[in-house]
């Protein structure tokens, strides 16, 4: 049996990834609507800043905030770390095996530039850790300065983040390049600020020190822009297997405004948990960009990642006729309801994700998706419905070995 452990182990990653991210994500969105839901009362100790009742699984919770600390610190302290910081472990082990391993496929186009592998690696690193760097010093300077200023500076640095990963990797990779960019910042914004922060108000606390406010703002700050950049991440995060969203020469300007988009979400709800008026105008710009972005969406027909037109035709040739008009037919007549470029399955007006199917290098171009699909599994076509043979299911396995041993021999 030919067992797939490489796809196996990918799988669960990425399982461990979504549920450290939900365990983050979920308790980052609770802290928000805790904070924004905190009111004063008479019966608060002194330092209190204000309380919060809630009632959740058969009981009530009555939550206090200190604004820096109490009066002397509590022998039980749960700190919230590890949740970011597993989402990011996994995320960076998921774009290593998906992304890094498989550079040639995801993160290089050879169109646009000829990176080998490494460099490839090499730019996606470097681009994350001058994120970081950028990001962070930017913070610094505008710390304390007004919010609406230090957004524009930090939008306009992203979209030429994006814009600069566009322009040296694959459409696709830069597409995550941007998500794993900013998920980063999110994440060391935890470990390199919030938390060394909070432990210097500990141990001030222990030394019997009154602790100064400024780890608390800086805090704050940090905290917010994790607040507001958490939708977009997740959208770059599901939109990879988008190509529609991916895979268009403008998909970095779509970055940008989901940034925007993601913002004006979170203000809607910040503002509804704060038990203010619900600012239900962010509705018409929300409207304006996401339509923005279908229009950019549609500029150009989605194109994969594609193999050096060199490789291309060095594969093709090392294909009998016969095994070409064999597999060609064969996906004629069990594909092609679907994967060209205007299928005839009813209420399909696209070839689905971005496949189409109707020459012998489109096949080249997909084949280890088609392989994943038809042979190591039994996904395409959906519910076998064009009736697929296993004697057929075999060709697209061969069309696989055969390229995987070309592109070997070529190293
Ligand atoms: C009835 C329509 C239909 C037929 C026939 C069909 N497909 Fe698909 N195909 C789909 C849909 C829908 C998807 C998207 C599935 C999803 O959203 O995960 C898809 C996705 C794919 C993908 C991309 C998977 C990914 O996640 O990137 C490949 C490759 C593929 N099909 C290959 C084939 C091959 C090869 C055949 C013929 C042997 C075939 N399909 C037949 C509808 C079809």
């Amino acid at each position: 049996m030919d067992f797939d452990y490489l796809e196996w182990i990918e799988f669960m990653v990425r399982w461990f990834h979504v549920i450290a991210g939900i365990a983050w994500i979920g308790s980052s969105f609770y802290f928000i609507a805790l904070d924004l839901s905190l009111r004063k009362s008479s019966s608060l100790p002194k330092e209190a800043h204000g309380e919060a009742w809630q009632v959740h699984g058969g009981g009530f919770y009555n939550l206090v905030k200190y604004l820096v600390a109490p009066n002397h610190l509590p022998d039980h302290l749960t700190w919230f770390k590890w949740e970011a910081y597993a989402t990011w472990i996994t995320g960076a082990a998921l774009f290593i095996l998906v992304y890094y391993l498989g550079a040639e496929l995801y993160l290089i186009d050879y169109e646009k530039i000829e990176l080998s592998k490494t460099a490839a690696v090499l730019i996606s690193i470097a681009g994350v850790i001058f994120g970081w760097v950028i990001y962070d010093l930017i913070c610094r300077l505008l710390v304390g300065k007004s919010n609406l200023v230090l957004s524009i500076v930090l939008l306009i640095f992203f979209a030429f983040l994006s814009w600069a990963s566009y322009s040296l990797l694959s459409s696709r990779g830069a597409f995550m390049q941007m998500g794993v960019t900013l998920g980063t910042i999110m994440v060391a914004n935890v470990l390199m600020v919030i938390i060394p922060g909070q432990k210097k108000v500990v141990a001030q606390l222990i030394a019997k020190k009154t602790p100064s406010p400024k780890y608390g703002i800086r805090a704050k700050q940090r905290s917010l822009h994790n607040n507001y950049l958490t939708l977009p991440v997740i959208f770059i995060m599901i939109g990879n297997h988008y190509p529609t969203a991916y895979a268009t020469s403008y998909s970095w300007v779509i970055i940008v405004l989901t940034i925007i988009i993601g913002g004006l979400v979170r203000h809607f709800f910040n503002e509804r948990h704060a038990g203010n008026k619900s600012p239900y105008w962010v509705a018409i710009p929300i409207v304006i960009l996401s339509w923005g972005s279908l229009m950019l969406s549609e500029v150009d027909e989605p194109s994969l990642d594609q193999l050096s037109p060199e490789k291309l035709s060095l594969i093709e040739s090392s294909f009998s006729k016969e095994f070409k008009d064999n597999i060609m037919e064969v996906t004629a007549y069990k594909c092609s309801t679907c994967h060209v470029m205007e299928p005839s399955w009813e209420g399909m007006k696209k070839p689905p994700k971005g496949v189409y199917l109707s020459e012998f290098s489109h096949l080249i171009n997909n084949y280890e998706t088609i392989y994943k699909q038809v042979a190591a599994s039994r996904a395409m076509p959906p519910g076998n419905i064009t009736f697929l043979e296993d004697e057929e299911r075999l060709l697209y396995a061969n069309l696989f070995h055969k390229i995987e041993k070309i592109l070997r021999e070529e190293k």
